[in-house]
This record gives structure tokens, C-alpha cells and sequence, in this order.
């Protein structure tokens, strides 16, 4: 999509002047193995070695964290959500590496020292080889072993960070890992899924309990992905059948579950889980498009002909975003929102401009009906290593990196986005 072309992006940008006021939490989001990547001894290193993802050399950020926070915060970016890698913590069962932990504790407290919040996810998408081969969250009997990481790495970075999150996307790594079969461990099977659904949502609210009993006041939020469903032939009553079941699957049994800790899933005898309920301070809201369902399964919904597309096929859809938000807010009354990502994957900076400004307008679209939106954070900071896309033209940073050297240097986005934070105020003649 030529950006050179505004015709397509009038109806998605702003039309008056976006204001965030003081409180508003402008961060930027990362994962660990994306950013450090590395030999590390996890299922995805593993599936690299197999050919059957790509290789990940990382972006650096294991060793250039400080540099990277000096960057991120010249920008008035003031919160950093990261993650720690499980299998450099504990690469073998019961072995905790005392030197990785010393490394996240430094990190920790160098976001700080740079003047950003650190909020520290524990689990995003890999897991390593030793748990992995046990059969992962899949096998309850497994459970106690994850459980026990979060206690210890919650009690050694609770006094160097006070935002947590226990899962990434809980029910988009189900979808990828076991229901599609693209990702580690490539099970494509329903009832699997169904199992895996229950286990997340337990696994999040055993480790929220976790967190809550080493300190009461650390922020424990979820993240999860919205991904807006629809039909591609609204007439066909197959394809809207297969958008409801997907949908109640999804969002559905998701936000029950954390409104009321039932968790309903077709066929299954409804099970609760009674400390799931309201097990969250912060509900996480990822979004990046919206998806259709049709006759050859799923992909990427365009709501025009001339939907702006980005490098991953993905076109353009901030309205999903607006009434994500408003589900969400209306599933979960009280609980707070913060939009935990939102970014693309791009080579062309006026595109990400347009992007960024599209989904902030959808985010102050919401707000104005009354949903509580803390803040947005971008994915990404640094440009990293994107599952099936590896290193590619996918780059969702605002910063790029010279693979060489590993040098850092700021995007045209970047620039663009401190200008937005430091006005707080985002208006139309500001969007290229
Ligand atoms: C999200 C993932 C994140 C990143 C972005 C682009 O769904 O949480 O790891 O890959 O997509």
C-alpha cells in the first residue's frame, strides 16, 4: 500500500486534535526471547535448529538494555514492559541461574535509573526445553514447575519492579501452539486447545495469587490480544456460525472466566475456578487487526477494497480497537484498561506514523464513551525477531539496529512519537 496515496487512511486518522492529559502512561512494549534471542536452551531455539522457525540472533538487547532505556525515555516514553526468559533462569529443572537473575535485577533497576516503569511479564511464548519436553502447560502435573518459578522470580525482582504480568496473550498462544499448530509445540487439536484454554486461565490466577502473597501492593495485570472476528461473507450463515464459536471461545470464555471465575467451553463440563475471578488490577488490551473467517479459515479482515495493508498482510482496522476496548470495559466493570500493545509491521515510516495516529484516535474514541484507558504501549522499542517472520521487512520498531554492529537508530516514528508524548496533544495537521 503506497503511502504516497492518503485517500485510503482519510476516514482512519484523527479529525480533531487527540489530548492526553499527564496521567496518561505512554510506554513501549518488548518480549524477551524476540529482543535477546541468543542460544538460550527454549522449545523455539529447538524448532530453529529443526528449520522449522527461524533462527533468532536477537536485537542485542540482552547487553544494550541500559542503552536502549536511554533511548526510549529521550523519547518521553516513561514505562518498559519486558519479560523474563525461563529457560536462563532455570535451564535445568530446580537450577536457578543466579547470574541471569542478577542480569534481570539490573535491568530492573536500570529502567528506573532512566526514569521508566518496568513492568515484567513471566511468561511469553517460550518455554524451556526441559519443560517443554515434559509436555508443558498441556500436563497438569506440570503446573507445579511454572508455579514455582513465578514465586522465584517473583521474590527476586519484586524489590526491583512493581508491575507484573503472569502470561502474554494466554489465548493467542493457545490458538498459535495448539489449536493452529504453527508454533512449538505444533499440536493442532481441538480438545488440546479446550485443555490448554482451562490451564492458562488457572495458571494466571494460581500466579497472580503468587504475586499478591510476596507483596499485596504489586500491580498484577493480564495481556491479552483482541482480534476482532468477522464473518467474510455476512450473508453466509456458516461463516457467522463459525465466527460465534470462535468468539465465544476467545473473548467469550476469557472475560466470564475473569468476571465470574467460571470457565465455559463447548463440550466441557463448565469448571470454576473460584480465585480467577477478579484476579486482575490491570486488564492488558493488545491489538493489531481484525480477523475474517471464511470458507479457507482465517485471515486478515478488510473493511474496504482499499485497506491500508502492512508487510504482514494485515490491513487496517482501528474501529476493532474502539470496540475491543468497549467490550472489554463493559465485561469487566472497574477494571481499569491499558492498552499492552499495538504496533506494525513495517518498512515505511509514514505508514507507521498513520498507524500509530489511527489507533490512538480509536483509543480517545473509547475513551470518550466512557472506558478507562490508562495508556498505550507500542510494540515495539527496538526492532526484533517476529516468530514466523524472523528478521524480515516485519519491523515493528521505532527503533532500528544495524544487525553488524548492533548500533540503534531512531525512526522517523520515533521523533514523530516524542512529539506527541511532549505536547500530549496529537492533531490532524500533525499526521503526514
Ligand atoms: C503480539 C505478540 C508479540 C509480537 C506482536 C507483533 O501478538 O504478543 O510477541 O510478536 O504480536
Amino acid at each position: 500500500m503506497p503511502t504516497d496515496d492518503r485517500t485510503p487512511w482519510l476516514h482512519l486518522l484523527p479529525d480533531h486534535p487527540l489530548h492526553f492529559d499527564d496521567r496518561f502512561l505512554w510506554g513501549v512494549a518488548s518480549s524477551a526471547f524476540q529482543a535477546e534471542g541468543g542460544a538460550v536452551p527454549n522449545d523455539w531455539v529447538a524448532a530453529a535448529r529443526d528449520g522449522r522457525v527461524p533462527a533468532n540472533p536477537g536485537n542485542g538487547f540482552w547487553e544494550r538494555a541500559e542503552e536502549d532505556f536511554g533511548l526510549v525515555t529521550s523519547l518521553g516514553f516513561r514505562h518498559y514492559r519486558l519479560s523474563v526468559e525461563w529457560s536462563r533462569v532455570e535451564p535445568a529443572p530446580g537450577r536457578f541461574d543466579a547470574a541471569a537473575l542478577d542480569r534481570y535485577r539490573a535491568i530492573c533497576d536500570a529502567a528506573h535509573a532512566a526514569g521508566l516503569t518496568p513492568w515484567v511479564n513471566l511468561f511469553h511464548f517460550t518455554h524451556p526445553l526441559w519443560f517443554a519436553e515434559r509436555g508443558g502447560f498441556l500436563d497438569r502435573n506440570n503446573h507445579g514447575a511454572f508455579l514455582r518459578y513465578v514465586e522465584h522470580v517473583g521474590r527476586a525482582l519484586a524489590p526491583h519492579a512493581r508491575h507484573f504480568h503472569v502470561q502474554n496473550e494466554s489465548l493467542a498462544y493457545v490458538f498459535g501452539a495448539y489449536l493452529l499448530g504453527v508454533n512449538p509445540p505444533f499440536i493442532a487439536s481441538r480438545d488440546a486447545a479446550l485443555a490448554m484454554t482451562r490451564h492458562v486461565l488457572a495458571l494466571h490466577a494460581d500466579g497472580y495469587g503468587i504475586l499478591k502473597s510476596i507483596d499485596p501492593d504489586l500491580t498484577v495485570a493480564t495481556i491479552e490480544v483482541y482480534l476482532d472476528l468477522r464473518p467474510e461473507d455476512p450473508a453466509d450463515a456458516g461463516q457467522c456460525a463459525a465466527v460465534n464459536h470462535l468468539d465465544a471461545w476467545y473473548h467469550g470464555a476469557l472475560l466470564e472466566a475473569l468476571a465470574s471465575g467460571w470457565v465455559r467451553l463447548a463440550g466441557r463440563a463448565p469448571e470454576e475456578i473460584p480465585h480467577l475471578k477478579g484476579a486482575l488490577d490491570l486488564y492488558g488490551f493488545n491489538y493489531y487487526s481484525a480477523i475474517r473467517v471464511g470458507p479457507n479459515g482465517v485471515g486478515s479482515f478488510a473493511e474496504r477494497a482499499d485497506a491500508p495493508v502492512d508487510v504482514m498482510g494485515r490491513h487496517l482496522f482501528p474501529g476493532g480497537m474502539e470496540s475491543g476496548l468497549l467490550r472489554v470495559a463493559a465485561a469487566l466493570p472497574g477494571v481499569p484498561i491499558l492498552v499492552t500493545e499495538n504496533g506494525c509491521p513495517t518498512m515505511d515510516e509514514t505508514f507507521r506514523i498513520r498507524y500509530i495516529a489511527a489507533h490512538l484516535a480509536a483509543l480517545e474514541r473509547a475513551q470518550r464513551q466512557g472506558v478507562d484507558v490508562r495508556g498505550y504501549f507500542h510494540w515495539t522499542a527496538v526492532d526484533n525477531y517476529e516468530w514466523q517472520q524472523g528478521f524480515s521487512q516485519a519491523r515493528f520498531g521505532l527503533i532500528g539496529f544495524d544487525p553488524s554492529t548492533g548500533a540503534r537508530e531512531l525512526k522517523a516514528s520515533a521523533t514523530w512519537m516524542r512529539r506527541v508524548i511532549a505536547a500530549g496533544r496529537l492533531a490532524p495537521a500533525d499526521i503526514p
